[in-house]
């Protein structure tokens, strides 16, 4: 018998060894299964230390943070968790991991998951729901789209080991110069990341909305150049850069310097109506 719980989060990620954990790994599996975006993973040992450090990290500004996690006859077979997040200034809730056992997967159940997350959400007047699906993963893509999630952004990721000594990391002042000459916002993320290899810190490039395909131009991408030259000065080997879906030309000039695509964004809107309609096919499929 299948139930969804939900649970303390705080909890479940204090508890040692905590039942997350196989549930993460399988997670871990999967994206390692489906290519990683074409980029070296951290090794899967240790990998459940990493990740349950991103989501102290992530949910620790979040007291709105759910954790539901799926049994089959009391054993754990799958998660998600979400927490409140803003984008574009809209209050939104950002579904962080979701991930069924492999046994368990095909038969609706992450639906339901997906379901219990998003009225939880609308009921905290949240009407917007976000996922960031990692690049390769075609199969969950299409399980969102099915969802009602569109495309939002994309994010392409380069991560070059230096082949020397590791540098020192300095100065963005430069690089955050030259970004921002071509409507690009530069910010780095002070840690590594707990997926795949990178430096200790990621410079990120958000090229804004505002950024319209008159600059898909020799000028715009000699702007962007320079800036990328400006981060290898000052240290910074791994470098993600999110750009509108509508702008696919970023994407492709990222594609020609050696970028994967990391990750694709989609959201969707939640409508009273809407989330009502899935609550009752919800509980009229139990
Ligand atoms: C994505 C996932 C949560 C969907 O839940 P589900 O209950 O299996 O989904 P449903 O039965 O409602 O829908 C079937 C969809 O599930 C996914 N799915 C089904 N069996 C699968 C399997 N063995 N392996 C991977 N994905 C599978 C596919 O997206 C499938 O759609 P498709 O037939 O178009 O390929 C679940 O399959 C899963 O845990 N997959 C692996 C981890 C993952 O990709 N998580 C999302 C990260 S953003």
């Amino acid at each position: 018998m299948i139930h969804i719980d939900r649970h303390d989060p705080h909890a479940a990620l204090a508890a040692d060894p905590s039942v997350l954990e196989p549930l993460w790994l399988a997670l871990f599996d999967h994206h390692v299964a489906t290519g990683a975006a074409g980029m070296p993973t951290r090794p899967r040992a240790g990998s459940w230390q990493q990740r349950r450090g991103h989501y102290l990290d992530t949910i620790g500004g979040s007291p709105q943070a759910s954790l539901w996690i799926a049994t089959d006859d009391g054993a754990p077979v799958g998660y998600a968790l979400s927490f409140e997040d803003t984008l574009d200034g809209e209050r939104v809730e950002v579904l962080e991991s979701l991930s069924l056992l492999p046994e368990t997967r095909g038969n609706g159940l992450g639906g339901e998951l997906v379901a219990v997350v998003e009225v939880a959400a609308q009921e905290r007047g949240i009407a917007r729901g976000v996922i960031d699906v990692m690049g390769g993963n075609d199969r969950a893509l299409r399980f969102y789209h099915r969802a009602g999630y569109a495309p939002y952004s994309r994010t392409w990721m380069r991560s070059e080991f230096p082949t020397g000594a590791v540098p020192d990391l300095g100065d963005l002042a430069e690089a955050t110069a030259r970004f921002a000459e071509i409507g690009v916002r530069l910010e780095a993320t002070g840690h590594p990341d707990d997926t795949w290899e990178t430096a200790a810190s990621v410079a990120t490039l958000a090229v804004t909305g505002t950024v319209a395909d008159e600059y898909s131009q020799p000028a715009w991408w000699a702007g962007f150049d320079a800036g990328l030259r400006a981060l290898g000065d000052a240290g910074y080997w791994t470098v993600w850069c999110e750009h509108p879906e509508a702008s696919a030309w970023v994407g492709t000039g990222c594609a020609e310097r050696g970028f994967h695509h990391g990750m694709t964004r989609v959201t969707r809107e939640l409508t009273a109506a809407d989330v009502a309609v899935r609550e009752y096919d919800r509980i009229r499929g139990e």
